[in-house]
């Protein structure tokens, strides 16, 4: 059982069928299909709005080329200090933003508090020695699988009108976000302020689709010729445009998230009932971060249930991992299966009750 990410499966059925159908027959390539042109259209429709659209084929490609688009080789970009492209990406956004550095502010659950954010960009001294702010990031849904409302990106919305910063999100788990706080792509992004989206599909059934999509036209200038050198066109494009159209058809896309974030209040609600088992955050997406008494984690372990570690850095003031307690991540796919999450708890229950008898 394996619940380290939502990308250790690959695509889901209507994705590949919608590959093979793009597959016969010669078009246009480097995204001069009649393919792309259609998704690009339908990315138009779901945002309610002109988007441009960048197709790339992983998180870190999307990130990076969407902040060094937002972000000048002197400017700053202001994060979590937990932040997927803070600590996950190898320095690609810095290396395309050519010089530009991310700038990590803590925050419970890994969020940014609009306020905080504030103070710092007022603390920041403004001379020509200083990079200064450009850019606000951040991730929806968290590095701890929680959410921002959508007041909390209005007010982060709001601080960087205030600062003349762009407005980024990392949506590589957009879906399972979108489908929790029930709103439209539109009511979580640019309604809210939101300037350019990493649009993830890849975790969410995809085999390797992402989206760059620019709501400030300003920052979808050149874009294309970044993407390029970053080796991000794809010269057949159309299997790129294929996943999203199988993706989107029949709201696929939501029904994958919704099944994904069932299955994770299953496991959530499951662990938070056994007795010494509680949890780090709230889960809110499909993510689940129980803190576990250590016997707990070395059954599971043993029984061949794969997850991982995770930091505590980002738990509230009032909470302590114990000696004899390990936190962890579960991630839940848009394929996992109910007699898994079911599993996990059998095999916590039955630890915990072999543990008492000792
Ligand atoms: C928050 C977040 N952003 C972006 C990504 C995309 O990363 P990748 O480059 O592996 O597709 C991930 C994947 O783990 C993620 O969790």
């Amino acid at each position: 059982m394996n619940f380290a990410s939502d990308n250790i499966v690959g695509a889901s059925a209507p994705v590949l069928e919608a590959l093979a159908r793009a597959n016969g027959g010669a078009m246009a390539a480097y995204g001069g299909d009649e393919i792309t042109k259609r998704v690009k259209a339908r990315f138009s429709e779901i945002f309610e709005r002109d988007v441009s659209v960048f197709f790339v084929t992983t998180g870190t490609a999307a990130n990076a080329l969407a902040l060094a688009s937002a972000v000048p080789p002197w400017g700053l970009c202001v994060c979590h200090r937990e932040s997927h492209i803070i600590d996950d990406e190898c320095g690609a956004p810095e290396f395309f933003m050519h010089g530009a550095k991310l700038a990590g502010l803590p925050g419970v659950a890994a969020k940014l508090d609009a306020q905080a954010v504030a103070a710092y960009l007022q603390g920041l001294p403004k001379a020509v020695k200083q990079m200064p702010p450009k850019a606000l990031s951040i991730s929806q849904a968290t590095e701890c699988g929680t959410l921002y409302r959508l007041d909390e990106i209005a007010a982060l919305g709001r601080v960087c009108r205030e600062h003349g910063l762009s407005f980024h999100m990392d949506g590589a788990r957009f879906t399972n976000a979108l489908v929790s706080l029930g709103c439209t792509p539109a009511e979580m992004t640019w309604k809210q302020g939101v300037d350019i989206l990493s649009f993830g599909a890849t975790k969410n059934g995809c085999l390797m689709a992402e989206a760059i999509v620019v709501f400030d036209s300003a920052l979808a200038e050149g874009l294309d010729y970044r993407c390029k050198r970053a080796g991000q066109i794809v010269s057949k494009g159309r299997l790129i445009a294929a996943q999203f159209e199988g993706y989107f058809a029949g709201d696929h896309w939501y029904a994958n998230a919704r099944h994904a974030n069932g299955l994770a209040q299953r496991l959530a609600a499951g662990l938070a009932a056994l007795p010494g088992i509680r949890l780090a955050w709230p889960t809110e997406a499909n993510e689940v971060f129980p803190i576990l008494p250590k016997a707990v984690d070395q059954a599971l372990r043993a029984a061949g249930v794969l997850y991982h570690p995770w930091t505590d850095l980002s738990l509230p003031a009032t909470e302590r991992v114990g000696a004899d307690e390990t936190l962890v991540r579960f991630v839940v796919s848009f394929a996992t299966e109910e007699a898994q999450v079911d599993k996990v708890l059998d095999i916590a229950k039955s630890a915990l009750g072999r543990q008492a008898a000792e």
